[in-house]
């Protein structure tokens, strides 16, 4: 076995293992054959004679044999148990049982039970599957298993991670689109912008001219300057900044912000540019698990009543 560099801790371990419980053996062995002690009548004395705190004695009453049996029992239980599993030292115990054995043997079991779930699944129409109650059952346990601790439990996101739950999309909201978001990964990529517009003063413009793109509170003068800067973000986020999901450009004319809509946000992200990344999962967990999940995720944001249709 390789958790042992060599045969001393095999033999240390085990040693000190059956030493103990012959410990045990022999304190129990000596407290079974203690006697109970006569008095000088002959009859058994009520106490040991040991008093503490004044008036605490110790009665003269040996343990019930119940107990004592009790305890040869655990003592034959151990050594069973040290012969069948592994427990002494690097011995492999008599059934061959362990941990990884066990592991693979549920692994097995797991998929013996949902493989053909999942195979059903996967030849069914996304909409079909989001409609399904067994599949939205175990498409939110894989969610809460592989995508909460970044999108959230409840899938609305946070700061640099979207919301799932929303009808707003970084790449597209269609079920196959998000199947291939999950399959494949997505990088969004926001260039700095900094240098290309110039001076400070026209990437506060910019700025202007964004948050009033969503009716945000903005300076009309500024708003009218930063207008035909923003020429050069329009490759990308469209002339009317309503984004271009083939390129993740979000649309910046609404009022989801991914990163925040805040002056000094949007003046963060177009001076220094936004990379963010959703990694691939097609090959970590296969392409039928990745079938469910993305039925579960588009039915985040569609109606129950448009899923009965989509049949
Ligand atoms: C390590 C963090 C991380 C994990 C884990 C993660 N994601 Fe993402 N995900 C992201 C980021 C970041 C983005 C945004 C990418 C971008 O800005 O273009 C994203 C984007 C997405 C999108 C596209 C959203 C849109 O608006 O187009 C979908 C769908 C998605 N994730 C689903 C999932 C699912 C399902 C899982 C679990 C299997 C998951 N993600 C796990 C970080 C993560
Ligand atoms: C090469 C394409 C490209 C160009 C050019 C570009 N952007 Fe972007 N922009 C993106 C992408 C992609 C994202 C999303 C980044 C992410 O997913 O993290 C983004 C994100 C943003 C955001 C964050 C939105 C939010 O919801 O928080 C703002 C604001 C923004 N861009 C403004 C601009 C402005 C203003 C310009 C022009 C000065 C510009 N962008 C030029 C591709 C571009």
């Amino acid at each position: 076995m390789a958790d042992f560099f060599n045969t001393f801790w095999h033999w240390y371990v085990a040693i000190i293992t059956v030493l103990s419980i012959l410990g045990c053996g022999i304190l129990l062995w000596s407290q079974s054959t203690y006697r109970v002690k006569l008095g000088a009548d002959g009859k058994p004395e009520k106490t040991t004679g040991h008093v503490w705190d004044e008036d605490l004695t110790e009665l003269n009453t040996p343990m019930p044999r119940w107990w004592i049996v009790l305890f040869w029992l655990t003592i034959a239980f151990g050594f069973a148990y040290l012969a069948l599993y592994p427990g002494l030292g690097s011995y492999a115990g008599r059934l061959g049982w362990n941990s990884t054995g066990e592991y693979k043997a549920e692994l097995k079991q797991a998929k013996a039970d949902y493989g053909p779930l999942f195979a059903k699944y996967a030849t069914q129409d996304l909409k079909a599957v989001a409609a399904d109650p067994q599949a939205h059952a175990i498409g939110e346990r894989l969610f809460l298993t592989y995508c909460a601790q970044c999108h959230g439990s409840d899938a609305r996101g946070s700061k640099g991670f979207p919301n799932l739950a929303d009808r707003d999309w970084l790449h597209g909201g269609e079920p196959s689109v998000i199947k291939q978001t999950i399959m494949h990964g997505r990088v969004g990529a926001m260039p700095p912008m900094g240098a290309a517009l110039g001076s400070d003063k026209d990437i506060e413009s910019v700025a202007h001219y964004v948050r009033n793109l969503s009716g945000l509170t903005a300076d009309p003068i500024k708003v009218a300057f930063g207008k035909p800067k923003f020429a050069a973000c329009v490759a990308c986020h469209g002339v009317e900044g309503k984004g271009n999901p083939l390129l993740g450009a979000p649309n910046l004319a609404d009022k989801t912000w991914l990163y925040g809509g805040s002056q000094e946000t949007v003046m963060e992200t177009i001076r220094k540019g936004r990379t963010n990344t959703m990694p691939a999962f097609g090959e970590f967990l296969g392409e039928e698990k990745v079938h469910v999940l993305a039925a579960y995720v588009w039915s985040l944001s569609n109606e129950p009543t448009v899923m009965a249709q989509a049949k």
